[in-house]
């Protein structure tokens, strides 16, 4: 799948069913991935993955902190894909390069592992929430003092009518100011049509 058909077509996938990669088809994924911009060659990020009966163990910290009628929910949230991959954001302070460009740059390989994972045929969605700031989600995968959980990618294969990536891409524009001459704006099909 070349770029321009990765990016348009990715979508975030709500419903998600094996097969997800392997711990080794992650970690070859990511490899991939953390070439994404990076200054400084940080590499300010750290991944653990949770699948299996794992899950139902975060899905336990989650369900601690929800209210009595959301405990249910709460503790089902992790089974909605058979990987969760917890992205933890570990910048070097103090440092020359900027916190901020550091969180730039794990975002940055998150995106790449998702379009990664589409162009292998998997679905991928990140979410986030209050869980990531829950002190017993933090000690269950973990995660340092000086480290922010940035959420989880939720890996699995597309659930078929329901993929996503499967509808026709969102109408998207994007706005885009030449400093001198003005610029129309920039839709899916005109973007398709320009030649990287
Ligand atoms: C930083 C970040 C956090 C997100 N957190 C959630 C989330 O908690 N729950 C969720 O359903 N989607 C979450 N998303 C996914 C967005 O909802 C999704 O990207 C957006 O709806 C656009 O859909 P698309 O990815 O298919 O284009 C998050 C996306 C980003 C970039």
């Amino acid at each position: 799948m070349d770029v321009m058909t990765a990016i348009l077509t990715r979508r975030s996938e709500h419903y998600l069913t094996e097969p997800a990669p392997s711990a080794q088809e992650f970690a070859e994924l990511l490899a991939v991935a953390a070439a994404a911009p990076d200054h400084g060659q940080l590499q300010p990020w750290r991944w653990v993955l949770v699948d299996g009966a794992e899950r139902q163990s975060l899905g336990a910290c989650f369900a601690e902190e929800a209210s009595a009628e959301r405990m249910a929910d709460a503790a089902a949230k992790p089974l909605r894909a058979p990987l969760l991959a917890s992205l933890i954001f570990q910048p070097r302070l103090p440092h020359k390069v900027p916190e901020w460009e550091q969180l730039a740059a794990a975002s940055l390989v998150n995106h790449g592992m998702m379009l990664l994972l589409h162009a292998r045929g998997y679905g991928s969605i990140w979410r986030t929430g209050k869980n990531t700031d829950s002190p017993r989600v933090r000690q269950l995968l973990g995660v340092r003092p000086e480290e922010r959980l940035l959420g989880w990618l939720y890996i699995g294969s597309p659930a078929g009518d329901r993929a996503a990536a499967a509808r026709a891409p969102r109408d998207v524009t994007t706005k885009v100011t030449a400093l001198r001459t003005p610029l129309h704006r920039l839709d899916h099909a005109e973007s398709a049509a320009l030649s990287v």
